[in-house]
């Protein structure tokens, strides 16, 4: 044991941080779509922090692939002032230098026979170079629309294929492909992009990422769950009301009016990050950790989802947009004046629904969702509000009204998790008091910066396929949010903008709650 996994069994943290996790790799890592957003900010800085953390094997190159004619050199240079930019903590020059010297550019037209065969020039000769033994990770952080594109090329240029056995070295190793969201707009065509993506690929060389799932937090909700023993018997309907769970950012549309206004905060969020988090919260235990149990035991929740008929759609789901309003003390723009925004927009920026999972733990337990931009302050978490207890016992006492528990999961930021129940408040008389106890992650385990990306690439990598969607998870989802896509799409929106930037959407959202006598968690701002 050397002296760093001695100071963190010293510090009890053994059991938590697994000072035993082995580089992966070796690897290509591919990357269409090397001048985007995504592979600045995350990608890159991730595959740096791997490599810092010593969770990456040296013998790895990343081959950009972009439309932009650019050479390998002038890339390099661009790639390095990105590090600079957006990498998440200081990182030694040696780190720096090792990346840097293990990138390269190919720039072509995705639609193009020709860019594929530079691709694979290029592949060979880096798999020569750093070893990196044929195994290939191709991450497709282009515009949806290249995803089939991409894939088809990719087969037709014979670079996925896997042959071990087929004795023709070209094909020795692993080929696997990344996709991003959005997957699909609707049902219809998350199937057909799962349909094309087949036509090349084996289910399991396909990995569809969330970026949730990257998140500590949200993977600590397992762990959390299913590695303690006092939760899990009071987890059901039984004990629990009702289940909470908010995605709400203070950010409007940053310049991608013209993504956002086809897509909606329905769209955006719910079918993938939203049902996440919820068949995180609602599965039932899977037999092991193995990747096909625990999707299983996921997929079961989303499939259990009540389906949504038009009428309930009119009843249990309320959309928004935000007019003109404050937000952290400054006065900020309705979403119909953000930059290429349609002066008529009836796209929602907010949504609320009351959804059911049908099955024995849950029967009855409403499970109620929301997300939207410009709310006061960025927030995603989990409630968890228990019944009330019998008021029997306090009947004589000045307790009139008993408040529920409520555990709160904070998934971001100020990440933790929270349990307030009542106690009594000291003095002669009985009353009641709210308190809690509070776990807060940076207290106990210091602050972790990442990009959020790491451990999805490593297990990527790895060939660990738990946190990725397999194809009946994200068409499910579709098909839970569809219903609501068609009514409203049947019925445009008559009083947009109804809610003003900085609250916490429209007053509807607080009825569908109302009514049955329940209120959204208030979150202090
Ligand atoms: C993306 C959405 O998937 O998630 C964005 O397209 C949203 O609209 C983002 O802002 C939220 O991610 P995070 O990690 O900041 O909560």
């Amino acid at each position: 044991m050397d002296d760093q996994q001695q100071a963190m069994f010293d510090a009890g943290l053994d059991s938590l941080v697994n000072p035993f996790a082995a580089p992966v790799g070796p690897a290509a890592i591919v990357i269409f779509g090397a001048a985007g957003d995504l592979t600045k900010r995350k990608l890159i800085p991730a595959l740096c922090n791997l490599l810092h953390d010593r969770l990456l094997a040296p013998n790895f190159c990343i081959i950009g692939v972009g439309r932009t004619a650019l050479d390998t050199a002038t890339y390099r240079a661009r790639v390095e002032e990105d590090i600079q930019r957006y990498k998440t903590h200081d990182l030694p020059r040696d780190i720096i230098e090792a990346v840097l010297a293990r990138v390269r550019y190919v720039s072509g037209d995705f639609n193009d026979p020709a860019a594929y065969v530079r691709l694979e020039e290029e592949l060979l000769d880096a798999e020569k170079s750093y070893g990196t033994g044929g195994n290939r990770l191709f991450y497709l952080s282009t515009a949806p629309e290249y995803f089939a594109t991409i894939v088809k090329q990719l087969g037709a240029a014979r670079l996925v294929r896997e042959g071990e056995r087929s004795g023709d070295p070209a094909t020795h190793g692993w080929r696997r492909v990344i996709v991003e969201k959005p997957f699909g707009i609707d049902l219809d065509s998350a199937k057909q992009l799962n349909r094309d993506l087949r036509e090349t690929l084996r289910e399991d060389q396909i990995f569809r990422i969330d970026h949730y799932l990257g998140k500590e937090t949200v993977q600590n909700i397992l762990v959390f769950r299913f590695g303690n023993c006092m939760f899990e018997p009071i987890w059901n309907r039984r004990y629990i009301d009702n289940v909470q769970i908010t995605v709400a950012e203070s950010i409007g549309v940053e310049g991608r009016g013209g993504y956002y206004d086809t897509a909606g905060a329905l769209r955006d969020m719910v079918p993938n990050h939203i049902l996440q988090l919820l068949s995180l919260v609602a599965m039932e235990p899977p037999t092991s950790f193995e990747a096909e149990a625990v999707r299983e035991e996921k997929a079961k929740v989303l499939r259990a989802i009540a389906p949504m008929t038009p009428e309930r759609v009119l009843t249990h789901a309320v959309r928004g947009q935000y007019g003109e309003g404050m937000v952290d003390g400054k006065k900020v723009p309705g979403y119909r004046q953000e930059d290429r925004v349609p002066l008529k927009s009836g796209t929602e920026t907010y949504v609320g629904m009351q959804l059911s999972v049908d099955n024995w733990r849950w029967a009855d337990v409403p499970f109620y969702l929301r997300t939207g931009k410009r709310m006061p302050r960025r927030v995603s978490e989990i409630s968890i509000q228990f019944k009330r207890p019998p008021l029997l016992l306090f009947r004589n006492t000045p307790v009139e009204h008993l408040s529920r528990n409520v555990l709160v999961i904070r998934v971001q930021p100020d990440e933790g998790i929270a349990l307030r129940f009542g106690a009594k408040v000291p003095g002669p008389s009985v009353r009641m008091g709210n308190v809690a106890m509070d776990f807060r992650y940076k207290d106990h385990f210091g602050s972790t910066v990442s990009t959020g990306y790491e451990t999805l690439l490593y297990d990527c990598i790895k060939g660990d396929t738990t946190l990725f969607q397999r194809a009946d998870m994200i068409e499910t989802g579709w098909e839970i949010v569809n219903p609501m896509l068609e009514v409203w799409r049947a019925l445009p929106p008559r009083t947009f903008a109804n809610y003003a930037a900085g609250t916490w959407g429209p007053r509807e959202a607080d009825d569908l709650l109302a009514r049955e006598g329940r209120r959204w968690r208030r979150i202090e701002e």
